[in-house]
Protein backbone atom coordinates (compact mmCIF):
# COMPACT_ATOMS: atom_id res chain seq x y z
CA UNK A 1 0.00 0.00 0.00
CA UNK A 2 1.11 3.35 -1.04
CA UNK A 3 2.54 5.37 2.26
CA UNK A 4 0.65 8.27 1.60
CA UNK A 5 -3.10 5.82 2.03
CA UNK A 6 -1.84 4.21 5.13
CA UNK A 7 -4.05 5.31 8.05
CA UNK A 8 -3.20 6.30 11.56
CA UNK A 9 -5.05 4.09 14.27
CA UNK A 10 -4.90 5.21 18.03
CA UNK A 11 -5.79 2.70 20.71
CA UNK A 12 -6.87 3.06 23.97
CA UNK A 13 -10.64 4.34 25.47
CA UNK A 14 -13.95 5.37 23.64
CA UNK A 15 -16.60 6.47 26.59
CA UNK A 16 -19.64 8.84 26.39
CA UNK A 17 -18.90 12.22 27.64
CA UNK A 18 -22.17 13.71 29.27
CA UNK A 19 -21.12 17.37 29.46
CA UNK A 20 -22.76 20.01 31.68
CA UNK A 21 -20.98 23.54 30.58
CA UNK A 22 -21.79 26.28 33.73
CA UNK A 23 -20.53 29.66 34.11
CA UNK A 24 -19.93 28.95 38.15
CA UNK A 25 -18.40 25.59 39.19
CA UNK A 26 -21.58 23.95 41.13
CA UNK A 27 -21.18 23.85 45.48
CA UNK A 28 -21.24 20.44 47.06
CA UNK A 29 -24.84 19.87 47.41
CA UNK A 30 -26.63 22.34 45.72
CA UNK A 31 -29.21 22.16 42.82
CA UNK A 32 -28.52 24.40 39.72
CA UNK A 33 -29.13 24.60 36.06
CA UNK A 34 -26.09 24.30 33.68
CA UNK A 35 -25.59 26.48 30.74
CA UNK A 36 -25.75 23.52 27.79
CA UNK A 37 -25.43 20.10 28.06
CA UNK A 38 -24.65 17.70 25.07
CA UNK A 39 -23.42 14.43 24.77
CA UNK A 40 -20.26 13.71 23.26
CA UNK A 41 -17.97 10.87 22.17
CA UNK A 42 -15.53 10.72 24.23
CA UNK A 43 -11.83 8.80 25.94
CA UNK A 44 -8.23 10.25 24.92
CA UNK A 45 -8.05 7.52 21.50
CA UNK A 46 -10.91 8.56 20.47
CA UNK A 47 -10.90 11.89 20.63
CA UNK A 48 -7.28 12.18 19.19
CA UNK A 49 -9.14 10.35 16.51
CA UNK A 50 -12.02 13.22 16.09
CA UNK A 51 -8.63 15.56 15.85
CA UNK A 52 -7.08 13.61 12.99
CA UNK A 53 -10.64 13.08 11.11
CA UNK A 54 -10.57 16.94 11.23
CA UNK A 55 -7.36 17.77 10.28
CA UNK A 56 -7.95 15.46 7.47
CA UNK A 57 -5.98 12.39 7.35
CA UNK A 58 -7.48 8.99 7.54
CA UNK A 59 -7.59 7.31 11.03
CA UNK A 60 -9.12 4.20 12.74
CA UNK A 61 -10.15 3.75 16.74
CA UNK A 62 -9.66 0.51 18.20
CA UNK A 63 -10.99 -0.14 21.86
CA UNK A 64 -13.73 -1.34 23.32
CA UNK A 65 -17.47 -1.36 23.19
CA UNK A 66 -20.47 -3.62 24.80
CA UNK A 67 -23.62 -3.31 22.44
CA UNK A 68 -26.11 -1.24 23.65
CA UNK A 69 -27.78 2.21 23.12
CA UNK A 70 -24.33 4.14 24.56
CA UNK A 71 -22.31 2.27 21.48
CA UNK A 72 -24.83 3.25 19.33
CA UNK A 73 -24.71 6.45 19.71
CA UNK A 74 -20.66 6.81 20.15
CA UNK A 75 -20.61 4.40 16.58
CA UNK A 76 -22.70 6.72 14.50
CA UNK A 77 -20.49 9.54 15.65
CA UNK A 78 -17.38 7.58 14.49
CA UNK A 79 -18.55 7.08 11.54
CA UNK A 80 -20.00 10.26 11.11
CA UNK A 81 -16.90 11.75 11.11
CA UNK A 82 -15.43 8.95 8.54
CA UNK A 83 -13.39 7.38 11.34
CA UNK A 84 -13.01 3.67 10.90
CA UNK A 85 -14.10 1.32 13.68
CA UNK A 86 -13.65 -2.09 12.02
CA UNK A 87 -10.90 -3.05 14.72
CA UNK A 88 -13.19 -2.02 17.82
CA UNK A 89 -13.31 -4.82 20.31
CA UNK A 90 -17.01 -5.70 21.11
CA UNK A 91 -17.34 -7.18 24.59
CA UNK A 92 -20.27 -9.68 25.26
CA UNK A 93 -19.59 -8.28 28.99
CA UNK A 94 -19.33 -5.12 30.58
CA UNK A 95 -20.53 -1.63 30.51
CA UNK A 96 -19.71 0.82 27.88
CA UNK A 97 -17.99 3.89 30.22
CA UNK A 98 -19.28 6.93 30.54
CA UNK A 99 -18.11 10.53 32.00
CA UNK A 100 -20.27 13.37 33.68
CA UNK A 101 -18.44 16.09 32.61
CA UNK A 102 -18.50 20.27 33.87
CA UNK A 103 -16.83 21.88 31.88
CA UNK A 104 -17.09 25.78 33.33
CA UNK A 105 -16.93 28.29 30.50
CA UNK A 106 -15.79 31.60 32.45
CA UNK A 107 -12.57 29.82 32.81
CA UNK A 108 -12.35 26.63 30.85
CA UNK A 109 -11.42 23.82 33.35
CA UNK A 110 -13.28 20.61 32.98
CA UNK A 111 -14.05 18.34 35.84
CA UNK A 112 -14.90 14.92 34.93
CA UNK A 113 -15.88 11.95 37.09
CA UNK A 114 -15.58 8.42 35.01
CA UNK A 115 -17.20 5.31 35.16
CA UNK A 116 -15.11 2.46 33.52
CA UNK A 117 -15.97 -0.42 35.95
CA UNK A 118 -15.93 -3.87 33.84
CA UNK A 119 -15.81 -3.42 30.13
CA UNK A 120 -12.71 -5.32 28.90
CA UNK A 121 -9.70 -3.99 27.63
CA UNK A 122 -8.66 -4.59 24.14
CA UNK A 123 -6.12 -7.66 24.37
CA UNK A 124 -3.02 -9.27 22.31
CA UNK A 125 -5.43 -11.51 20.92
CA UNK A 126 -7.50 -8.74 19.42
CA UNK A 127 -4.63 -7.24 18.01
CA UNK A 128 -3.65 -10.22 16.13
CA UNK A 129 -6.40 -9.37 13.75
CA UNK A 130 -5.54 -5.77 12.81
CA UNK A 131 -4.21 -5.86 9.27
CA UNK A 132 -0.66 -3.45 9.83
CA UNK A 133 0.09 -2.82 6.11
CA UNK A 134 -3.22 -0.20 6.61
CA UNK A 135 -1.60 1.87 8.89
CA UNK A 136 1.94 4.09 8.98
CA UNK A 137 1.35 5.22 12.64
CA UNK A 138 -0.46 3.42 16.15
CA UNK A 139 -0.62 4.99 18.68
CA UNK A 140 -1.38 3.75 22.37
CA UNK A 141 -3.29 5.48 24.83
CA UNK A 142 -1.76 3.66 27.70
CA UNK A 143 -4.44 1.51 30.23
CA UNK A 144 -3.60 -2.34 30.04
CA UNK A 145 0.13 -1.81 29.79
CA UNK A 146 1.39 -5.26 29.92
CA UNK A 147 -0.91 -6.04 27.28
CA UNK A 148 -0.31 -3.47 24.88
CA UNK A 149 3.41 -3.88 25.37
CA UNK A 150 2.50 -7.36 23.68
CA UNK A 151 0.77 -5.51 20.98
CA UNK A 152 3.56 -2.99 20.30
CA UNK A 153 5.95 -6.11 19.83
CA UNK A 154 4.07 -7.57 17.37
CA UNK A 155 4.70 -4.16 15.38
CA UNK A 156 8.15 -4.22 16.23
CA UNK A 157 8.27 -7.89 14.38
CA UNK A 158 6.21 -6.51 11.63
CA UNK A 159 8.47 -3.36 11.70
CA UNK A 160 11.80 -5.72 10.94
CA UNK A 161 10.32 -7.83 8.05
CA UNK A 162 9.32 -4.76 5.71
CA UNK A 163 11.15 -2.13 4.01
CA UNK A 164 11.89 1.17 5.47
CA UNK A 165 9.13 3.21 3.79
CA UNK A 166 6.12 0.50 5.10
CA UNK A 167 7.39 0.78 9.00
CA UNK A 168 4.68 1.70 11.49
CA UNK A 169 6.16 5.13 13.61
CA UNK A 170 4.99 3.19 17.60
CA UNK A 171 3.83 6.49 19.34
CA UNK A 172 2.52 5.93 23.50
CA UNK A 173 0.64 7.93 25.66
CA UNK A 174 1.73 7.93 29.39
CA UNK A 175 -0.90 9.90 31.43
CA UNK A 176 -2.42 8.81 34.51
CA UNK A 177 0.17 8.33 37.49
CA UNK A 178 0.05 4.82 37.93
CA UNK A 179 3.59 3.08 38.13
CA UNK A 180 2.25 -0.04 36.06
CA UNK A 181 1.85 2.49 33.07
CA UNK A 182 5.29 3.78 33.17
CA UNK A 183 6.60 0.09 31.68
CA UNK A 184 5.32 2.09 28.66
CA UNK A 185 8.45 4.60 28.43
CA UNK A 186 10.75 2.12 26.59
CA UNK A 187 8.34 1.31 24.00
CA UNK A 188 7.80 4.31 21.31
CA UNK A 189 9.42 6.36 19.02
CA UNK A 190 7.32 9.05 20.29
CA UNK A 191 6.38 9.32 24.07
CA UNK A 192 4.17 11.41 25.70
CA UNK A 193 4.07 12.42 29.31
CA UNK A 194 1.56 14.11 30.89
CA UNK A 195 1.85 17.51 33.55
CA UNK A 196 0.41 15.17 35.99
CA UNK A 197 2.72 12.25 35.65
CA UNK A 198 5.59 14.40 35.61
CA UNK A 199 4.50 16.89 38.74
CA UNK A 200 3.53 13.00 40.40
CA UNK A 201 7.30 12.02 39.83
CA UNK A 202 8.63 14.98 41.09
CA UNK A 203 8.90 17.74 37.94
CA UNK A 204 8.28 21.12 37.97
CA UNK A 205 8.57 21.86 34.40
CA UNK A 206 8.42 20.32 30.94
CA UNK A 207 11.68 21.37 30.48
CA UNK A 208 12.95 18.90 33.48
CA UNK A 209 10.61 16.51 33.07
CA UNK A 210 11.96 15.33 29.31
CA UNK A 211 15.01 16.21 29.94
CA UNK A 212 15.64 13.45 33.02
CA UNK A 213 12.88 11.25 32.29
CA UNK A 214 14.64 10.62 28.67
CA UNK A 215 17.10 7.80 29.91
CA UNK A 216 13.43 5.43 30.24
CA UNK A 217 13.08 6.15 26.04
CA UNK A 218 14.52 4.17 23.49
CA UNK A 219 17.37 5.31 21.27
CA UNK A 220 16.36 7.86 18.88
CA UNK A 221 13.11 8.08 20.14
CA UNK A 222 11.14 11.85 20.99
CA UNK A 223 9.65 12.38 24.48
CA UNK A 224 6.99 15.22 24.66
CA UNK A 225 5.27 16.70 27.66
CA UNK A 226 2.79 19.83 27.09
CA UNK A 227 2.31 21.82 30.27
CA UNK A 228 -1.16 23.83 29.77
CA UNK A 229 -0.28 27.52 29.61
CA UNK A 230 3.62 27.19 29.51
CA UNK A 231 3.36 25.54 25.63
CA UNK A 232 5.25 22.15 25.59
CA UNK A 233 8.89 20.61 25.68
CA UNK A 234 10.15 18.07 24.02
CA UNK A 235 13.89 15.79 24.41
CA UNK A 236 15.10 13.70 21.30
CA UNK A 237 18.16 12.75 19.63
CA UNK A 238 19.40 15.91 18.97
CA UNK A 239 18.43 17.22 22.34
CA UNK A 240 15.69 20.54 23.36
CA UNK A 241 12.53 21.46 21.59
CA UNK A 242 10.01 23.69 22.92
CA UNK A 243 6.82 25.73 22.05
CA UNK A 244 4.95 28.47 23.29
CA UNK A 245 1.50 28.08 24.23
CA UNK A 246 -0.95 29.51 21.74
CA UNK A 247 -3.59 30.66 24.54
CA UNK A 248 -7.09 31.79 23.27
CA UNK A 249 -9.03 35.07 24.18
CA UNK A 250 -10.72 33.13 26.28
CA UNK A 251 -10.51 29.89 27.67
CA UNK A 252 -13.81 28.18 27.39
CA UNK A 253 -13.63 24.32 27.12
CA UNK A 254 -10.07 22.29 28.12
CA UNK A 255 -11.78 19.11 28.05
CA UNK A 256 -9.61 16.84 25.65
CA UNK A 257 -6.98 19.54 24.70
CA UNK A 258 -4.12 17.21 25.66
CA UNK A 259 -5.94 14.24 23.20
CA UNK A 260 -6.00 16.98 20.81
CA UNK A 261 -2.28 18.09 21.35
CA UNK A 262 -1.16 14.72 20.67
CA UNK A 263 -3.42 14.19 17.87
CA UNK A 264 -1.93 17.51 16.12
CA UNK A 265 1.95 16.54 16.76
CA UNK A 266 0.86 12.87 15.22
CA UNK A 267 -0.39 14.15 12.12
CA UNK A 268 2.58 16.66 11.79
CA UNK A 269 5.32 13.65 12.20
CA UNK A 270 3.03 11.66 10.24
CA UNK A 271 3.49 14.26 7.32
CA UNK A 272 7.40 14.02 7.57
CA UNK A 273 7.41 17.27 9.44
CA UNK A 274 10.30 17.83 12.16
CA UNK A 275 9.69 17.73 15.95
CA UNK A 276 10.06 21.51 16.19
CA UNK A 277 6.80 22.08 13.44
CA UNK A 278 4.96 19.07 15.13
CA UNK A 279 5.34 20.57 18.62
CA UNK A 280 4.33 24.29 17.87
CA UNK A 281 1.66 23.18 15.28
CA UNK A 282 0.23 20.94 18.22
CA UNK A 283 0.19 23.75 20.48
CA UNK A 284 -1.87 25.90 17.97
CA UNK A 285 -4.13 23.45 17.17
CA UNK A 286 -4.66 22.71 21.23
CA UNK A 287 -4.69 26.64 22.18
CA UNK A 288 -7.49 26.83 19.31
CA UNK A 289 -9.58 23.73 20.58
CA UNK A 290 -9.65 25.36 24.17
CA UNK A 291 -11.38 28.78 22.93
CA UNK A 292 -14.34 26.51 21.42
CA UNK A 293 -16.45 24.17 23.16
CA UNK A 294 -15.73 20.63 21.63
CA UNK A 295 -13.88 20.28 18.54
CA UNK A 296 -15.56 21.93 15.00
CA UNK A 297 -13.64 24.70 14.62
CA UNK A 298 -10.52 23.87 15.48
CA UNK A 299 -8.99 24.25 11.44
C1 LIG B 1 -10.53 13.88 27.87
C2 LIG B 1 -11.18 12.56 28.20
C3 LIG B 1 -12.69 12.64 28.19
C4 LIG B 1 -13.05 11.49 29.08
C5 LIG B 1 -11.93 11.47 30.10
C6 LIG B 1 -11.53 10.08 30.50
O1 LIG B 1 -9.13 13.75 27.81
O2 LIG B 1 -10.75 11.54 27.32
O3 LIG B 1 -13.24 12.59 26.90
O4 LIG B 1 -14.27 11.65 29.71
O5 LIG B 1 -10.85 12.14 29.52
O6 LIG B 1 -10.49 10.09 31.45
Amino acid sequence: MATQERKILCVGLVCLDIINVVDCFPVEDTDTRCLSQRWQRGGNASNSCTVLALLGTPCAFMGSLAPGRVADFITDDFQKRGIDICNVAWQSVGITPCACCIVNSSSGSRTVVLSDMNLPDVTIEDFKKVDLSQFKLIHWEGRNASEQIGMIQRVVQYNATVPAECRITISVEIEKPRQDLFSLFGHGDVVFVSKDVAGHLGYKSAPEAVKKLYSLVKPGAYLICAWAEKGADAWGPNGAVHSDAFPPENLVDTLGAGDTFNAAVLFSLSTGKCIQEALTFGCQIAGKKCGILGYDGIV
